[in-house]
């Protein structure tokens, strides 16, 4: 076997199943689960349409990896649209089955793991792909971390000057998973200033770039790099997916652009991987780029739901409107001095609610692990049920004291 398996950790939700083994939910409540972060808007009629118009042939022949011209060019044009850049759908975009795939696919094409001390460098808490994805390539992941006085900021100031040097791949997460905050300008200079120097890759991961609160859309890596007159893209990957934009996280759709020098391998690495995206696929995908009225009116949802639970939410404990994204990152409140698998166990034990412990999110770096004394909560059920477990948590929490 592949000794590098057994690095893998077990995935947060493997962790709550054993966290929640001993504990009998409340009879009392239907149970609200605000644990798993999966779209739960309804799918859109016509990207359903168009999958099943392109049942007719789209089953008959092998797929190209490269994804048909036709869905590259859609894919480049909602870049157009979306951020103002002009990129050349043959050489600068790659279609991929979801963004998890392509994150993880990524390390494999990009890590030299005979050059000594491979490493790959992610925010911490994090979205838990990275790391695998570090490990199996024969990297060692190094746990940059967020920073709560500075709106969840990841601290790269706080990466060692040998760290950076023996970096080979930077995840970046923007908006993140489970923060919601975007990367301004400013610190993506800093990270280009630092691939420059060190020669790494920047994946930048964008999978919630369309969920977000605040008026300006969140700032895309490619177009902080055009802002910055890095026209090439050189030594960046942008990751963008359909999941969340357009409710369809069963599609496995989204796409990569970028450096067309990173492309070009990842495309024969995917080639051997054997991950061309099926012609029904394609076809549903090109739809759901295509339109935009249905992103809107996701969004509004989303907007509606913040707005009515949040404030609820922050009058008993730490927490805000996040820049985007749909979770809450929030800070148990002072009565569980920190322990937030303790929160997470007693809410479902007496509310049958279900969140996720943010130390589960995280890992210790440090002396510290970043995510501890918090929870995360997808709010992805429905405005109502979300109010419901709302509900439930104030009650709980002002049951303590
Ligand atoms: C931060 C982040 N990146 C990537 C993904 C993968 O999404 P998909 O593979 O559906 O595009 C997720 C899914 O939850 C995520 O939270």
């Amino acid at each position: 076997m592949n000794p590098l398996l057994s690095r893998l950790q077990p995935y947060p939700f493997e962790r709550l199943r054993q966290l929640f083994a001993t504990v009998t939910p409340s009879p009392d409540y239907p149970a609200i689960s605000l644990g798993i972060g999966e779209p739960r808007h309804a799918t859109p009629e016509f990207i359903k349409s168009a999958l099943t118009a392109a049942l007719g042939t789209g089953l008959a022949s092998y797929p190209a990896t490269a994804g048909e011209p036709t869905l590259r060019e859609a894919c480049a044009a909602w870049m157009q649209r979306r951020y103002g850049l002009e990129l050349n759908p043959a050489t600068q975009v790659l279609p991929v089955n979801g963004s998890r795939e392509a994150l993880f696919a990524l390390a494999q094409t990009v890590i030299d793991p005979t050059r000594a001390g491979a490493t790959v460098v992610h925010p911490n808490p994090f979205y838990q792909i990275y790391e695998g994805a570090a490990f199996l390539a024969g990297a060692q992941p190094y746990y940059a971390p967020s920073d709560p006085s500075r709106n969840f900021a990841v601290d790269w100031d706080s990466v060692p000057d040998d760290v950076w040097a023996r970096t080979q791949l930077l995840y970046v997460c923007s908006p993140g998973n489970p923060t919601g905050a975007v990367m301004p300008l400013a610190e993506w200079q800093k990270l280009f200033e630092l691939s420059d120097r060190h020669g790494f890759v920047i994946a930048s991961d964008e999978c919630y770039s369309e969920i977000y609160f605040r008026d300006e859309p969140p700032l895309g890596g490619l177009e902080a790099a055009m802002k910055l007159g890095r026209t090439e893209f050189r030594n960046l990957i942008a990751l963008t997916s359909l999941s969340k934009r357009s409710n369809v996280p069963g599609l496995r759709s989204g796409f990569v652009a970028g450096d067309a020098a990173l492309i070009k391998p990842f495309l024969l690495y995917r080639t051997y991987h054997g991950s061309a995206m099926s012609p029904v696929v394609q076809a549903a995908s090109i739809a759901a780029w295509n339109d935009e009225a249905h992103v809107v009116e996701n969004r509004r949802m989303y907007r509606e739901k913040f707005a009515a639970v949040t404030p609820l939410l922050s009058a008993v404990m730490d927490v805000a409107l996040p820049d985007a994204s749909f979770y809450l990152w929030a800070g148990v409140p002072a009565f569980w001095q920190g322990n937030d698998t303790a929160f997470a166990r007693e809410l479902l034990a007496q509310y049958n609610v279900t969140v996720l412990p943010g130390s589960y999110l995280a890992r210790e770096a440090a002396g510290h692990n970043p995510g501890q004394g918090r929870i995360r909560m997808a709010l992805v059920a429905e405005t109502a049920e979300c109010l419901e477990a709302a509900r439930r948590i104030v009650q709980f929490i002002l049951s303590r004291g």
